[in-house]
This record gives structure tokens, sequence and C-alpha cells, in this order.
């Protein structure tokens, strides 16, 4: 069944004049919204009022601006915090990107690992949620586990339950939708799984948190990891979430300004979370960005975005169906909207050649997730992702697209 989206696209697309262009002759259609999404024109005004009124830096100035550039700050952390229903702003911390976020939870929380104790992540995992593990791995040799996924592309919760059980596991990090599968993992089992085996866990929600909506209470998730520009809001911006009672046992990651309490030439105390973790000018224009965006896709609403997302989803996923070259990669049976896909006698980077030349941007490669690929026997893979602006007529347009290119090389 076919469902019908909630939404005035015609309205939330006037919010995005990127979308109204054409590229190499044809209608743009923007279907990597996986990779970054678009930026609604609320975002950018919101960073142009801030430049040309009251920009300055936070947390260090006592004239009326720089109060005024830390109240607007800080209020962004707040409504962070609500927006994921954090118990307290001071459990947000601003990073770079959800990879910055990850590597501060390795270095830190890492350094508290007891020894003997491993850290247990998926097969399904960006590099942003292996790498800080194996560096973690080779610099202290606190073991890395890796749970299988399964043939559809799940998580197979009985090894998942297994390794758990069979070794001393401290954290779980694992993310909330696969990138290249589309994958919602079922974060409540899992969680409450590591927390009964007596480990904490890490979710990498950066795809996660732009298809459904976030509860870290709820989930009991101890660290949540998400990053602002693919949420609509600008790069060089990523949050960290985690629990007040491990932020405050945690070391910092990075040293400089604004993180210490006292510094002395023999020696430094730190301040309080979330400012031990913030060394330095934070990105503050790329924060209210953020704060905009969040306001943005609140107005919107979660019950809509799903909505249209599991619809053009579905839709997509009939079209595909019916071009027998297509085969989709995975069909877990929770996922959000990322539809990766390989055609007979093509590579992937023809197929998307092939599209940019009607003015259809997709992405095409191992998508940072090399391992994956390998437990999926492709070397590369054709993905298109859905962000809140995409139309039915837009996917169509891809269906047309894919048959031209069929017949190209039937
Ligand atoms: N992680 C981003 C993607 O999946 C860049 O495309």
């Amino acid at each position: 069944m076919i469902l019908q989206p909630k939404l005035d696209i015609k309205k939330i697309r006037n919010d995005f004049p990127i979308l109204n262009q054409t590229i190499n002759n044809n209608p743009f259609v923007f279907l990597d919204s996986a990779a970054s999404a678009q930026k609604p024109l609320q975002v950018i005004e919101a960073i142009k009022k801030t430049i040309c009124s009251h920009y300055a830096n936070v947390h260090r100035g006592i004239y009326t601006i720089s109060e005024k550039m830390t109240d607007d700050y800080e209020q962004v952390r707040k409504l962070i915090a609500q927006f994921i229903n954090a118990s307290s702003a001071s459990e947000i911390i601003f990073t770079k990107n959800s990879t910055e976020a990850i590597n501060l939870v390795a270095h830190s929380y890492g350094s508290l690992i007891p020894k003997g104790y491993g850290v247990l992540i998926s097969e399904m995992e960006h590099h942003a949620n292996i790498i800080p593990w194996q560096m973690l791995r080779d610099r202290w040799g606190v073991p890395l586990y890796i749970a299988p996924i399964t043939d559809e592309g799940e998580l197979d919760l009985l090894s998942f339950q297994q390794i758990l059980e069979d070794h001393k596991i401290a954290l779980v990090a694992i993310t909330h939708m696969s990138n290249v599968l589309g994958t919602i993992n079922p974060l409540k089992i899992i969680i409450e799984l590591a927390h009964h085996n007596n480990a904490k866990v890490l979710i990498d929600g950066s795809q996660g948190i732009v298809h459904q909506k976030v509860n870290v209470e709820d989930l009991n998730a101890d660290f949540y990891t998400f990053t602002g520009h693919k949420l609509y809001g600008p790069t060089g911006i990523g949050i960290l979430y985690g629990k007040t009672e491990l932020l405050q046992t945690m070391p910092p990651f990075m040293g400089g300004g604004d993180m210490i309490d006292k510094v002395t030439f023999e020696a430094s105390t730190w301040a309080s979370p979330p400012t031990r973790f913030e060394a330095g000018t934070q990105p503050i224009l790329e924060i209210i960005g953020l704060g905009e965006a969040i306001r943005w896709v609140s107005s919107i609403g979660y019950e809509a975005l799903e909505h249209h997302d599991l619809a053009l989803l579905n839709y997509t996923l009939d079209q595909l169906a019916s071009i027998r070259e297509i085969t989709p990669i995975g069909n877990p049976a929770k996922r959000g909207g990322v539809v990766s896909f390989t055609m007979e006698k093509i590579h992937a980077f023809d197929i998307a050649t092939l599209l940019d030349q009607q003015g259809i941007a997709i992405r095409a490669g191992f998508h940072c997730a090399e391992p994956l690929m390998h437990r999926l026997k492709q070397t590369s893979v054709a993905r298109a992702s859905f962000g809140i602006y995409n139309t039915f007529e837009e996917i169509d347009r891809f269906i047309g697209a894919l048959n031209k290119i069929k017949n190209m090389f039937a």
C-alpha cells in the first residue's frame, strides 16, 4: 500500500531554493540527503541575522552583544536537551560532528575501561563507529568484538546476546540506522540486553535522528551522538549526549581554553561537563544554525516526517521491483528512507554519473562502510536517500532515468 503524504511539500520546498534549479538541463532531483541534507532558508537567515546583529565570542565578553550571543548559544543547548528528552542541558556537548563525538567517548570513556573488558559494535557500522574503537584497541589493548548481521541486513540479536554473555563487554557502540541498508535497529532491546550484561551503550544517531523521534530517557541510552548537517542544519556541529553520572567521571578529550577550572604551569583542573569537553571557541554560528534547524524540524513534527519518509521509501521499493536488472541491498523489516541497490552489467559509479546527466544526485561507492560491503559481497553500491523535501514525482523521474540507463546497456 502506498501511503499518501500528510505534508504540504510545496510549502516545504519553498524553504529550499537550491532545489529549484536545473542541473544538466533537467530539473534537479536531490536523492543524497543521507550524505548531507539541504538547508532551509530559516537556518540560513538565523545565521545571517546573528552575524548582522550580535555575533561575538561566548562565555568570555563582558559586553552586551557577547552576553546576548552566550544566551542564544546556551538556549540551543537547552533546546537540544528538550528535543531528545535529556534530563539536563549539561548532558549536551557540542562537537564538530558525530565522528568527533564518538572519538570523544572512545578517548575519554575508553580510558576508563577496566583491563580485560571490550567494546562491541556491529557489522553494519559506518567507519565513524569502527575506527575510533580500533584505535582504542590498538592503543590500549581494549578488545573489539563484532556482532554479525543477517542476510536481510538486520542485527543478529541472538549472536549479539551471545557475545555479551561470553565476553566482558564494557560498551556497546551501535548505529540507530544503517546509512547503507536503512535498517533501524531495535534500540530498546539492544540497550536492555547490554545493561543486563553490565555494558553501557553508545548509539550513533547520525542517520536515525533524521528519520525517527529520539527520546534518550525512554531508550535509557548512555550516550547518543548525531550530526547537524544531516538534520537540515550546518556542517561543523555535532552533538554528544551523555548521562550526567558518566560524563562527570570522564577525563577531557582535548585541552585548551574554557574547559578548565584552574591552570598553573605545574598542573590544571577541569571544568564540569559539558564545558570540560568543549576546548576552544566552539562553532557558534553553526550551533545557532542547528538550533534553527531543530525548530524547523519540530514545526513539521516527526509524525508527518516519518509518514512521508515511509511513503517515499515504500513507493521507491515498489517501483524498483519493476526493474528486473536491479537488486536492492538488504531487506530489513524496519527501515528509514535509504535504498541501496546494484544493477546488472553497470557499475554503481556509472549509474551515479548517468543519473547526474539527467539532473539526479545519488551516492555510489562503499559509503564509509567497507566491512559491511565485504559482508554483503559488494564492492560498490548505488544509494538513493530521501529528505523531507522529496516528492513522488521525483521518484518517478528517478525510476524513469534508471529505465533509460538500463536500456542503454541492454
Ligand atoms: N555518512 C554519510 C553517508 O552515508 C556521509 O553518505
